[in-house]
């Protein structure tokens, strides 16, 4: 099996390391100086294999106006010096593609494995990078006992509640102070127009709508200090009718109108080539701001047609074009938005994306190829970051 086929697999096979507590100002999210001394505390990169010089790496660049540049993570992928380097260098956050899913830390019932998220939160520490915890309520990735007893009745809605209350409060403590923005709910709505919340969804069909702002309040209680997200694809205009997000946008209102302990939404931006940018997406994200929440890209990538999952070359010359002016315009949407406080790409090497099994014939999604060589995405980025510090304004953090 190739290495990096998926942000995911090994959790459970890696040595659990030792956590080096985050500093203070560091998960506060608010000193991009010591985010910039963890970067230089990193191995000296070459120009070949990352992009350039820590001076001119994305986390530096972006500091200068207060944004946090992210990755989803693979644990074992730092076992791998020059992967390792990357990440360290080039990003000042770290999501944990699947290590802080529940299927992931709970694979039995109150038996529990904690070694992936530990390890890539003390890689962060170590770094000074922050972290984005992801995710506590979502269909997906969740534990079979958990979905098999609910299936077979064994498990009642009551039970069904208590035990996301034990495992949010499990969590969500056992990481207190060191996670900057959890991803509480994620994909709630539906790919509809007009959208919704999906009543068919695992967790609504059991307990009902409320159980989201629920989830809020008990991570809330768990660590008053995280930043709490709801976190969904296609909620700044990819849809091409705004649907989602006009429906996403009203249920905030109305959440920050009932005092839930929502801090901000996460677009995403898994974008594809075939469908054009998104032209919605600065009002979109400007309209969240708007209401008193902060905002961030959460996931990034700009998928397109390649020759195999292997070498993921674009089989249609121009989407390489299409391909870095999507990013391009997605990091622009977030610098003309304040409160847009991070953006995150959804792993960095094309090695490790999810795109080529997940979307058939697809790839060349992530701005390193295959090899782990930074592709005209990754310039774009760093050029629009160097002009941001002469024009985008400051991130706001309070
Ligand atoms: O853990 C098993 C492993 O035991 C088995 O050998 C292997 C065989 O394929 O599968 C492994 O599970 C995979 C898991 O990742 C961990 O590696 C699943 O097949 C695979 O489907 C799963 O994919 C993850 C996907 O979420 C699940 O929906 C991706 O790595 C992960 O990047 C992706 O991330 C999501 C975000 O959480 C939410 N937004 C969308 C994003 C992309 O789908």
């Amino acid at each position: 099996m190739d290495r990096r086929r998926f942000l995911a697999v090994g959790a459970s096979t890696l040595a659990t390391t030792a956590l080096v507590p985050a500093t203070a100002e560091a998960a506060a999210g608010t000193d991009t100086a010591s985010a910039d001394a963890g970067a230089a505390g990193a191995s000296p990169a070459t120009a070949a294999s990352t992009g350039g010089g820590t001076d001119d790496a994305l986390r530096t660049l972006a500091s200068r106006i207060n944004l946090r540049i992210g990755t989803a993570v693979i644990p074992f992928d730092l076992d791998t010096p020059d992967y390792a380097q990357v990440m360290a260098e080039q990003f000042s956050v770290v999501t944990p593609g699947n290590e802080m899913k529940w299927g992931v830390v709970e694979p039995e019932q109150d038996v529990f494995d904690w070694s992936g998220a530990d390890r890539l939160v003390a890689f962060a520490a170590q770094h000074g990078q922050l972290v984005r915890g992801h995710t506590l309520l979502w269909h997906n990735q969740l534990p079979t006992w958990l979905t098999d007893g609910v299936a077979d009745g064994t498990i009642t809605g009551g039970q069904l509640a208590d035990l996301l209350k034990a495992h949010i409060f499990t969590e969500v403590g056992r990481f207190r102070g060191r996670i900057w923005q959890w991803d509480v709910a994620n994909e709630f709505f539906q790919d509809a127009n007009p959208s919704g919340i999906n009543p068919n969804d695992f967790w609504i069909s059991h307990l009902g709508p409320d159980i989201i702002p629920q989830a809020f309040r008990w991570a809330h209680q768990a660590d008053p200090h995280a930043l709490l997200f709801y976190n969904d694809y296609n909620i700044a205009g990819e849809d091409g009718t705004n649907a989602k997000s006009d429906a996403v946008y009203a249920w905030l209102k109305q959440m920050r109108g009932q005092g839930v302990p929502i801090h901000g939404v996460g677009n995403q931006g898994h974008l594809d080539t075939q469908y054009g940018f998104p032209t919605q997406m600065t009002q979109d994200l400007q309209r969240y701001a708007a209401l008193g929440l902060k905002v961030a890209i959460t996931e990034a990538d700009v998928r397109t047609f390649v020759d195999g999952p292997d070498t993921q070359v674009p089989t249609d010359h121009l989407a390489t074009f299409a391909h870095p002016y999507e990013y391009s315009q997605m990091l622009k949407a977030a610098l003309a938005v304040p409160e847009c406080i991070s953006f995150t790409v959804w792993g960095f090497g094309d090695a490790d994306s999810w795109v080529p099994g997940t979307f058939k014939g697809e790839g060349y999604a992530n701005i390193y190829d295959v090899n782990l060589q930074p592709k005209a995405a990754y310039f774009d980025l760093q050029r629009d970051l160097q002009l941001a510090a002469s024009g985008a304004p400051r991130r706001v953090h309070t």
